[in-house]
């Protein structure tokens, strides 16, 4: 395995495929989560905020900072969020309507502070990790231009190249949560890896694998098998997977940053329409020759085998 070590603001709609992202990091040594920022997207932020402090407390790790976010679009109208995904909790319905515990409160920062006041206090340090709609990063790029030559690099889940949408023909619904946002951050001058659909959707865990978590007796195992149930019906019914079978979108930009290799990427130039039929729609230059905007590491192909073995091996191993 290719090693290498990253410290990450991870900003976040939690979300059940965002709290699977959040346990793989903590349960990562190649990972030091330095801080969280929150989002609307899978539900208002005021619910992904107190999640967000829940799975700190149910981790252990009220030790990391978390900022409240953007709770609309930068520039267009808020559009639905998705609880018919997440549920009501945006938790799988396992019961978090309120904090669990009513002594942790976010930092008094903005998200978009927070993610500037931490890169431009370790200059080529620090990756942002954007798993929801890209809002708090378009506000940081507004804030304070300077943080795309002092991050050491952004990693999103988002987009498509040649897969469908998720959420119209065209859009997957982290860049249609926020088009505005996700045009500023792929025509910023700093580096970009997308897991979009084209690699999110070609992982897949289902019941036998879920099982293994709960049989592993570990705490983060048994809890992500738990909040999975929900999701796993929402895959049904939508997608007609069998199986139990969900998409594995947040924790495949988890999994890039621990290990690379399992990854092959395309670097194009990309383009965000704002509005119209294909509004959200990550356009890929793939001749090379059309956008002059800087190429984004768009991940393309996945090793699936070694993906989700590492998820099963650091999710039920607690070293
Ligand atoms: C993305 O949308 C959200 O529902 C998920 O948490 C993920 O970030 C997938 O399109
Ligand atoms: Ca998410």
């Amino acid at each position: 395995m290719e090693k290498r070590f990253s410290k990450i603001i991870f900003d976040t709609d939690p979300g059940i495929d965002d709290a699977m992202a959040l346990l793989f990091a903590l349960r990562s040594p190649e990972i030091d989560v330095v801080g969280i920022t929150t989002v609307f997207g899978n539900s208002n932020v005021d619910a992904t905020t107190r999640n967000a402090l829940n799975l700190l407390y149910f981790a252990g790790r009220t030790d990391i900072p978390v900022a409240r976010g953007a709770g609309r679009p930068m520039v267009n109208p808020p559009g639905p969020t998705a609880e018919w995904v997440h549920g009501d909790d945006a938790m799988g319905n396992i019961g978090w309507n309120s904090q669990l515990n009513p002594a942790q409160h976010p930092v008094h920062r903005h998200a978009a502070e927070f993610i500037v006041e931490n890169i431009m206090a370790h200059p080529g340090e620090i990756t942002l990790v954007t798993v929801g709609p890209m809002t708090n990063l378009g506000l940081a790029l507004q804030l304070e231009p300077r943080i795309a030559q002092n991050v050491r690099e952004v990693v999103i889940m988002g987009g498509n190249v040649l897969a469908s949408g998720n959420v119209s023909p065209f859009a997957e619904a982290n860049i249609m949560g926020d088009p505005y946002a996700a045009a500023l951050l792929f025509s910023a001058e700093w580096h970009v890896t997308m897991a979009g659909l084209d690699v999110t959707q070609r992982t897949q865990m289902d019941t036998p694998y879920f099982d293994a978590l709960t049989l592993s007796g570990d705490p983060f195992g048994v809890f992500v098998s738990q909040i999975v149930r929900f999701y796993q019906g929402f895959h049904r019914e939508w997608y007609d997977y069998k199986n139990g079978a969900v998409d594995t979108h947040d924790p495949s930009a988890i999994a890039y940053l621990i290990d690379p290799s399992l990854f092959m990427g395309e670097y194009y130039s990309i383009v965000v329409p704002v509005s119209g039929p294909a509004e959200g729609m990550t356009i890929a230059d793939r001749r090379g020759k059309f956008y002059k905007t800087p190429k984004v590491n768009c991940l393309m192909r996945v090793d699936s085998t070694r993906f989700l073995d590492l998820y099963m091996q650091r999710l039920t191993h607690d070293e």
